[in-house]
Parts: C-alpha cells; sequence; structure tokens
C-alpha cells in the first residue's frame, strides 16, 4: 500500500532506483578504484533494461571520469524498449560534481544523443563551471558544499519531466541519495569474486549513517540466481514513513 508520505515524495521527486554490481564482499571496484568488468553479460543486459525505465540515468564525477561511459540507452533494441514504455528513445544524462572538476574530455561528452546535466554546489569556481556550461546541456547549482539532492530532484522533476531517475553510483552519489532519504529501489547484483582492501567502493560510501536510526532499513522484492550470480530487488523503506 503506498503511504500519503510516499504519494507526497512522488509528486516533489522522481521514483529513484539504484543499479549497481559488487563482489561478494560488496565492492564496487578494485582499491585503486580502476574499473574492472566483474560481472557477467548477463547483468550488462539488466543494466541496459533497467535503463529501459528511465526518463534519465545519473553517476558521479569519478564514475564518469574514471571508465569511458555514455550513459546511453544503447542498441536498438532497448530503444525500441524504451519507446513502448512510453519514454523519449535516450534517456537524459546527469553527472554529479559538487566542485566542478569533472574532466571535460571525458567519454560523455563525445556522444550528443540526449541531453546531459550537470548537478554542481557553489564550491565549484565560475572558471570550471564556464567550461562545463560550455559543454552541457545544463549546468545546475544546487547546495552550498555538496549538491543538495532534495533541491535538485524536485528541479529535475519539474523542469526536465523526470519522473524515473535510475542511479548507477558510484558510492558517493548512492550515500548522498541514501542520506537524503531519496532512494525507493535497489537493484543490486551479487557476483562472485572477492576483491578484498579497505579503500575499495562499496555500494554507499561517504560519510555514511551514524546510528541504525539514521540507516535506511531495505525489504527484499526478488531473488534471482543465474548462474554464480543473484540478481536482488530490494524496497527502502522511507525513514519519514518509519516515523523517524
Ligand atoms: N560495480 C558497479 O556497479 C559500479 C558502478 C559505478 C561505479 N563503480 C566504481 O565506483 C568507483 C567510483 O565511485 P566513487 O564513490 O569513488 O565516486 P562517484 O560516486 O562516482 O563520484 C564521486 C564524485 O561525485 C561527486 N559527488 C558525489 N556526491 C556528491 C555530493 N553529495 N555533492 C557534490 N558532489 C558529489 C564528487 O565530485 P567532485 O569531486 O567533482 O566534487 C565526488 O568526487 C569507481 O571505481 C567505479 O568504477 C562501480
Amino acid at each position: 500500500m503506498v503511504s500519503n508520505v510516499q504519494k507526497q515524495n512522488r509528486a516533489r521527486f522522481p521514483f529513484v532506483y539504484l543499479n549497481i554490481a559488487t563482489t561478494a564482499d560488496g565492492k564496487l571496484a578494485p582499491a585503486n578504484r580502476k574499473f574492472v568488468p566483474f560481472g557477467s553479460k548477463r547483468d550488462h543486459d539488466h543494466l541496459l533494461e533497467l535503463r529501459t525505465e528511465a526518463d534519465a540515468v545519473m553517476s558521479g564525477a569519478r564514475t564518469v571520469d574514471l571508465f569511458p561511459v555514455n550513459m546511453g540507452p544503447g542498441p536498438a533494441k532497448y530503444r525500441r524498449m524504451r519507446l513502448k514504455n512510453g519514454l523519449a528513445e535516450y534517456n537524459l544524462r546527469i553527472v554529479v560534481s559538487g566542485s566542478g572538476s569533472l574532466d571535460p574530455r571525458s567519454e560523455i561528452f563525445k556522444h550528443r544523443f540526449s541531453p546531459i546535466i550537470i548537478l554542481t554546489s557553489e564550491r565549484a569556481p565560475e572558471s570550471r563551471l564556464k567550461k562545463l556550461r560550455a559543454l552541457a546541456d545544463e549546468v545546475m547549482v544546487c547546495g552550498g558544499k555538496e549538491v543538495d539532492f532534495k533541491a535538485a530532484l524536485s528541479w529535475l522533476r519539474e523542469k526536465w519531466a523526470v519522473t524515473r531517475l535510475l542511479c548507477e553510483g558510484g558510492g558517493e552519489v548512492n550515500d548522498a541519495l541514501f542520506r537524503a532519504d531519496l532512494v525507493d529501489e535497489i537493484h543490486l547484483t551479487l557476483c562472485p569474486w572477492v576483491f578484498g582492501g579497505r579503500n575499495a567502493p562499496t555500494m554507499a560510501d561517504g560519510r555514511g549513517a551514524r546510528t541504525l536510526a539514521d540507516a535506511n532499513q531495505i525489504k527484499m522484492k526478488s531473488e534471482k540466481r543465474i548462474g554464480d550470480e543473484l540478481f536482488l530487488v530490494y524496497e527502502v523503506l522511507k525513514r519519514a514513513r518509519r516515523g523517524i
């Protein structure tokens, strides 16, 4: 059943779902943060399938800088699925960079099939903003020291009609969304590897929660094993709904 708080949030913010693949020890990448494709082809197809249901796909600056991603819908088959789902053929692309340090040579800027929006903060100096404005379709300054995701998501909903937002990490952006109580659903693929390393990124890095009351409680919606991978879907129980 959808509560009143959920209904109000739906009207203000997009539905936010995360897609993440981790090793069995919960790591997104090795400690050197270099991208290592440890998921199967099935997991990659799953990523493209999830994009067919999103108005916009969002990632943090390090995810975009460290690996040549274009954050688009992929092959024609997936673009047809988007159209069938009543969405634009190409999803919007959103990159988060509070300091505006996003590399203007990043692969994403070489692909112009859909608008690119950069969410940044007042920490970003004008010189960097100028460079990014020349590359992106819109640069939104939203928040003082870090991006204020409540304001940003409500703006995305109003100005860009984003009702379903898929966040593909990394750990720092995910953590900021969790702290703001904005995540609705998690799609987690558990892969048969162990990276180890205390500095290796995890699903939610950054500041995290200090107490159990501040933590995000999740409820398993489905699980599916394909080969040695587990595809898990969790609903995030909103703190506001839990009376916190
Ligand atoms: N396995 C997977 O499914 C998966 C998915 C994605 C990424 N990864 C891996 O994860 C690693 C990257 O994750 P990460 O946690 O290091 O970085 P990230 O979350 O991709 O990006 C971090 C950057 O995003 C900006 N940012 C994040 N939260 C912000 C906030 N609240 N306000 C303002 N700016 C904010 C900052 O940019 P500025 O520094 O410019 O301010 C920050 O440095 C890479 O190794 C990547 O390969 C794995």
